[in-house]
């Protein structure tokens, strides 16, 4: 197997970077020297094989309009196929700028104004402005708490599933930010309810790739054929392969009507696009990226363990469960006796680094933070210390 250097630090203050030069819009002034652990994405270079096709692609030196060809779907296939066991055609798959956007004219395509959109907070919060900026009503439906151990409420589901005024189900899958891969069975039983009760399901599985063993992502599209005729499925290689900037994601969707209706949504907002260079680095991504991929998670599965041990030895008052997928970390600070505005203030300015509030996904997230721990480790242990040290 070829060597990738995850270790090594890249410099990415002045680039751009959301994560490294936005901090300041996002928390008022914060110390030069703060380091960021927020924002989804990694401080790892992408797979070689990605700069390469990027490199090359940008020495041809013309930069027209964007055709995705069938070799393009079909390397998004191969690769469903592959990791995922999922046996996905070519043309189901319709690309798109992001999975927010497809998620937000799959919204549009399938309720209207005033419909309820059921999420399951605490999540991803841009969940929660998908749905009100499209003049649709925020349902939620809380995940249960089991001492750090997060499980789908299947029993308040229902009868928010079987008011007609609630037309989908937004699930995030694998679930950012508690970090549980649903089982086969928590997806069965949420899909059937939502064919029962009329309920389209979107999944959003753009963590899909990030699941450490012995955990298994299963697409929920991929449980049966009924489930397959009644979900939106979103994917993309951008959490995966560091491509984020790049704009490039997929919605697969076996119902030729349901895929009928986010194509003439998603022509109606002109955001069925492509960037050459997200198209370019998603071909090579997809085709030669499985090795890198593997070695990514086997570096972030010891950043992991490593950081529920520092959590448990050093801060004991800090709840903290090994993700089962995605490389962010769910910490329960509420132990501090701090309220949590507090909390993120003595992060940033005592111990200068910046993880995501709690309260940013959702009431029940209020007294957690989010911590990225995709990076060198040498970051992630300044970054512990520096937790620490907040305290
Ligand atoms: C669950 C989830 N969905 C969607 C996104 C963003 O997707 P995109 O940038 O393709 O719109 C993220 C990014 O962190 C995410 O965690």
């Amino acid at each position: 197997m070829t060597y990738y250097d995850f270790d090594m630090v890249h410099e990415r203050k002045n680039t751009c970077s959301l994560k490294w030069d936005g901090m300041d819009g996002r928390f008022g002034t914060v110390p030069d020297d703060a380091l960021p652990m927020w924002v989804a994405d990694m401080d790892f270079l992408s797979p070689p094989e990605v700069i390469n096709a990027i490199r090359e692609r940008a020495l041809q030196g013309v930069f027209g309009y964007v055709h995705a060809s069938v070799s393009s779907f079909e390397a998004v296939a191969g690769w469903v196929r592959s990791i995922h066991g999922w046996d996905i055609q070519p043309d189901w798959i319709i690309s798109c700028t992001g999975v927010m956007p497809a998620i937000g004219a799959a919204i549009r395509a399938f309720s209207r104004p005033g419909d309820g959109i059921i999420i399951q907070p605490p999540v991803y919060p841009p969940f929660f402005r998908i749905v009100a900026d499209n003049d649709r009503k925020v349902v939620e439906n809380p995940l249960v708490n089991d001492q750090g151990y997060y499980r789908i409420d299947t029993d308040s589901l229902r009868p928010i599933l079987e008011d007609p005024g609630n037309r989908i189900l937004l699930l995030c899958s694998p679930h950012n930010p508690v970090g549980r891969v649903w089982r086969k069975d928590e997806l069965e039983q949420v899909g059937r309810m939502c064919i029962e009760t009329g309920t389209l399901l979107i999944s959003d599985e753009i963590h899909a790739d990030l699941v450490f063993k012995p955990d298994r992502h299963i697409p929920s599209a991929s449980i049966s054929t009924d489930m397959a005729a009644n979900t939106i499925t979103c994917i993309s290689p951008s959490k995966t392969f560091n491509i984020p900037g790049l704009q490039t994601a997929y919605a697969v969707i076996p119902a030729p009507s349901l895929r009928k209706g986010l194509q003439a949504s998603l022509r109606a907002a002109s955001i069925g696009t492509h960037n050459v260079f997200g198209l370019v680095a998603s071909d090579a991504a997809y085709i030669h990226g499985a090795s890198w991929r593997e070695l990514m998670l086997e570096y972030i599965r010891k950043n992991r363990d490593q950081a529920v041990s520092f959590m448990r030895e050093e801060m004991p008052w800090v709840g903290v469960r090994p993700p089962e997928g995605t490389y962010l970390m769910w910490l329960d600070m509420r132990g501090s006796g701090l309220d949590t505005e507090e909390v993120t203030e003595r992060l940033i300015h005592k111990g200068r680094v910046v993880l995501d509030p709690g309260y940013w996904f959702g009431k029940e997230g209020s007294g957690w933070q989010r911590l990225n721990i995709a990076c060198p480790t040498t970051l992630l242990e300044e970054g512990l210390k520096r937790i620490k040290a907040s305290f």
